[in-house]
């Protein structure tokens, strides 16, 4: 069951709330509109295809850092994978265990590094300098860190190159002509690290899990290599990455059970825990970013509809030629004709896009227009570009229509003046 789904007369619907009326009592738009339940959903789903394996479910606070959603997945049993301070400062706002949080990155910097230690969280190995931040980042905190090593096991995901990071020639992670060097560093720290596990993490919108598992071989035979020298590692971290059906077509994609299943006999095999770090397919499918129609109009042989949200609220088509789903939140009047759209925003450049060569009824001026599976990556990356504001979200909870975050205001921006 999914959260959004359109009537027999043409409504679209989010868990019994139409959409029209949740814009009616939004009084702004664009704004995100999430479904409470499909997190809990999507959140279950990994958890079953974990039974009967020692695990932690690290959501991903990249994908969305909305407080409301961090405190609902921390209820539901969630650990919580950061890369930066700030979110790490966050998770723990939430409520989210440290020991059930991975600080990852390659580029942590020193302060954060302090906190991540004096807060207890598994922190991942991702270079040289990286090694040597974290022994001092133990010393200042005095407590002896958990660590990962962050693996780079050149495996092509098969997705754009943006969103690619364990080939060989990525900025992340360590190669295996360099594993020695660290695991010899380690050896000699034995007060200040721990190494406990290895991690890798191949890409983003991966849609085949045959790569996960091709990954995870790999792992372990590192992992079998790193043990024979005496080290007791006890988490494999295989990061996160599937993808989801952004296209609606109905095409059948791994969900996590299929993920799970082909690494499971690999980790009983080496007795050990499993981290994985999903961001995307946790939020991704539970959130519409709702617009209004400002207007339509031709020039060549292009048809737009002008909405009013843009690549500043939502940039993934525009950064990386995304398809995400678009369709009308209403029926179309009766002598709307059917054509080809582009569906452009008011921000100032030919890139401002959120779909190319959609076919569309003709919308009437203020109909209400959704991009679909809005909720990963979307609010997380928006911008003030053009001083559009960031806009409000919301979830339906129970039935109703709850406010999760305020929309930013001009006055908000005045603020950063303030005094100056
Ligand atoms: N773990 C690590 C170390 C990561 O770098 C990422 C995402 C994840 C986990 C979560 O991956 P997911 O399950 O969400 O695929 N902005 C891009 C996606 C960038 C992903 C970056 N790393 C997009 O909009 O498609």
């Amino acid at each position: 069951r999914h959260c959004f789904s359109k009537s027999s007369d043409g409504f679209l619907y989010c868990e019994g709330v139409r959409v029209e009326d949740a814009m009616e009592l939004a009084q702004r738009s664009p704004f995100y509109l999430y479904s409470k339940d499909q997190i809990s959903r999507n959140f279950e789903a990994y958890r079953q295809a974990l039974e009967g394996l020692r695990s932690i479910i690290g959501y991903a606070v990249k994908a969305n850092n909305n407080l409301k959603i961090l405190e609902h997945l921390c209820g539901l049993g969630c650990g919580a994978v950061l890369v930066s301070g700030n979110e790490l400062r966050l998770a723990l706002k939430a409520g989210f265990d440290p020991e059930r949080c991975i600080f990852n990155g390659n580029g942590k910097i020193l302060e954060d590094l302090v906190l991540a230690a004096k807060e207890g969280v598994f922190i991942n190995v991702d270079s040289e300098f990286d090694y040597e931040n974290i022994v001092t980042a133990a010393r200042v905190a005095g407590r002896k860190v958990k660590v990962l090593l962050r693996i780079n096991p050149d495996v092509d995901p098969q997705v754009h190159p943006y969103v690619a990071t364990g080939n060989k020639n990525s900025k992340f992670g360590i190669r295996n002509e360099k594993l020695q060097w660290f695991l010899d560093a380690i050896k000699s720290h034995p007060n200040e690290l721990k190494l406990v596990g290895a991690h890798c993490h191949l890409g983003s919108t991966i849609t085949k899990v045959d790569i996960f598992r091709d990954a995870a071989v790999l792992m372990v035979n590192y992992i079998d290599e790193i043990r024979s020298q005496g080290f007791e590692l006890e988490y494999l971290n295989i990061g996160g990455g599937l993808g989801i059906d952004y296209h609606h077509t109905g095409a059948v994609l791994p969900a996590p059970m299929d993920l799970i299943n082909t690494v499971r006999e690999l980790v009983l095999s080496r007795n050990l825990n499993l981290i994985i770090e999903p961001g995307r397919s946790l939020i991704a499918n539970t959130c519409c970013f709702v617009n209004r129609v400002t207007g339509v109009k031709t020039n060549g042989t292009k048809n737009f509809i002008v909405i009013d949200g843009s690549m500043a609220e939502l940039i993934r088509p525009s950064l990386y030629g995304a398809y995400q789903h678009i369709e009308l939140v209403s029926p179309p009047s009766q002598d709307a004709e059917v054509s080809t759209f582009d569906i452009v925003g008011p921000v100032c450049e030919s890139a401002d896009f959120l779909g190319k060569d959609r076919v569309l009824p003709t919308p009437e001026k203020g109909a209400g227009l959704v991009v679909h599976d809005a909720g990963a990556y979307c609010m997380s990356m928006a911008s003030t570009y053009n001083l559009k504001m960031r806009p409000p979200e919301y979830w339906v909870d129970n039935g109703s229509v709850v406010k999760i975050r305020h929309g930013e205001t001009f006055e908000d921006y005045l603020r950063f003046f303030d005094g100056l």
